[in-house]
């Protein structure tokens, strides 16, 4: 079984990668994170006895610890989701994602350059540094634009996506530069288990349940194309083992819809789900003031990933949304400790001081 380094995978994502890698037997897991107010080690305690599964906190930047992981370790493949992730704050605190997602991945190619470039040849020959980035590298569409597809040029337009731009154009040129392997993927928006209820969907679900006010900014008919994340994680494995190194592949969920609409749908099933007597959720939806420099419309064509690897996601809007808010409406514990800070002091209970 191969060893994979995951970064960021106490995260959103990553946690979802992590859970599916493992349930599936796709390799041992070398889980690299700094826990962040976005990393959350309860995502991933149904490993806890599983050895195969290694979790090491620190910073994708720390060059040292990044060298001594890889020697101890040996990973056979590298799959960086460390990130700040969150457009919102990047506005307000754009430093840290120059921090971590520019510098952080400049050390983590570094430190990977020179792991590969020392493996016996044999390993080398099948290395592989997998870089997870955003549509919104790509900037904003107009309606009557066709998706993004991998040669459209990079129009970053929030202090994120500039972040996500410059760290994929980084991992290009140690492709070009040094022929490290690599590849990279720009996905749309994820939903499911396990978000961080600072995005749309999660805090939308909780803002509901408790009967407060639904934010749409703006006039809400910007446009996302949703992913289910699990399908995310399975187009991520596919690249892995088969995409064409130094490749760039766009992953989507064909499921192009406006903020209006996927609040709205929200609503409709928390109608169904948690119904409450004479009330509508709907009604609880306000519309506030529009991000800065929001990016109107996203859309995928993943018609390369599709043709060359033959990934297509498996749920749609509604299949998934279902699943989500389930997901949510039954782990109020969860959601509870993630808004009270509590998983900070579960996790010193449970891992002690680092
Ligand atoms: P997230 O914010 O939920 O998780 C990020 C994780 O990275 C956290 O566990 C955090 O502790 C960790 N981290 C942050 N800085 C770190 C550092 N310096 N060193 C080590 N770990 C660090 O993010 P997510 O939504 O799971 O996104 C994961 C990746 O996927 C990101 O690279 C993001 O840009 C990309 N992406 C996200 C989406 C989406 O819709 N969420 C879509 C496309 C691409
Ligand atoms: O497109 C991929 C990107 O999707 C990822 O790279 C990012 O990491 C991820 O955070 C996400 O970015 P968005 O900005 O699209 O996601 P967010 O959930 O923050 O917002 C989705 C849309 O909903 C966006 O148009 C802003 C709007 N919105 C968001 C929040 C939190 C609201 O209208 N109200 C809100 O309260």
């Amino acid at each position: 079984m191969p060893t994979f380094l995951v970064t960021g995978g106490a995260g959103f994502i990553g946690s979802n990668f992590i859970l599916l890698a493992r349930q599936n037997a796709w390799a041992k897991i070398i889980n690299l994170d700094k826990l962040t107010y976005a990393g959350n080690l309860q995502n991933l305690t149904s490993l806890a006895t599983d050895p195969d599964y290694i979790f090491v906190q620190g910073d994708i930047g720390d060059r040292p610890l990044l060298d001594q992981i890889l020697q101890k370790y040996q990973p056979d493949y590298i799959i960086n989701f460390a990130a700040e992730s969150h457009v919102d704050r990047s506005i307000l605190t754009p430093e840290i994602f120059i921090q971590t997602n520019v510098l952080g991945t400049f050390h983590l190619l570094e430190a990977s350059l020179n792991y590969w470039q020392n493996l016996d040849p044999a390993k080398q020959k099948t290395f592989k540094f997998l870089h997870i980035s955003t549509d919104e590298v790509y900037g904003s569409l107009a309606p009557t634009e066709p998706p993004f597809t991998e040669t459209n040029l990079y129009k970053p337009n929030s202090p994120y996506a500039a972040s996500k731009a410059s760290s994929d154009h980084f991992v290009r040129a140690y492709f070009a530069t040094y022929g490290l392997p690599t590849l990279c993927t720009n996905c749309s928006n994820n939903y499911g288990a396990y978000q961080f209820p600072e995005k749309l969907i999660p805090l939308m679900i909780l803002n509901a349940v408790e009967q407060q006010p639904l934010p749409i900014y703006g006039d809400g008919q910007n446009i996302r194309d949703w992913l289910y994340v699990a399908d995310h994680c399975e187009a991520i494995y596919r690249v892995l083992t088969d995409g064409r190194i130094g490749e760039t592949y766009n992953i989507g969920g064909l499921n192009e819809l406006t903020n209006l609409a996927v609040v709205e749908k929200i609503c409709v099933l928390l109608n169904e789900l948690r119904p409450c007597k004479n009330f509508d959720y709907g009604s609880l939806i306000t519309f506030v003031r529009d991000r800065a420099g929001h990016d109107r419309r996203y859309a995928i064509d993943c018609t390369k990933i599709t043709q060359e690897l033959g990934w297509q996601p498996k749920e749609n809007f509604g299949s998934g949304m279902v699943k989500t808010v389930h997901w949510y409406l039954d782990n109020s514990l969860w959601l509870a400790r993630v808004r009270s800070g509590d998983y900070k002091i579960w996790l010193q209970q449970n891992y002690g001081d680092r």
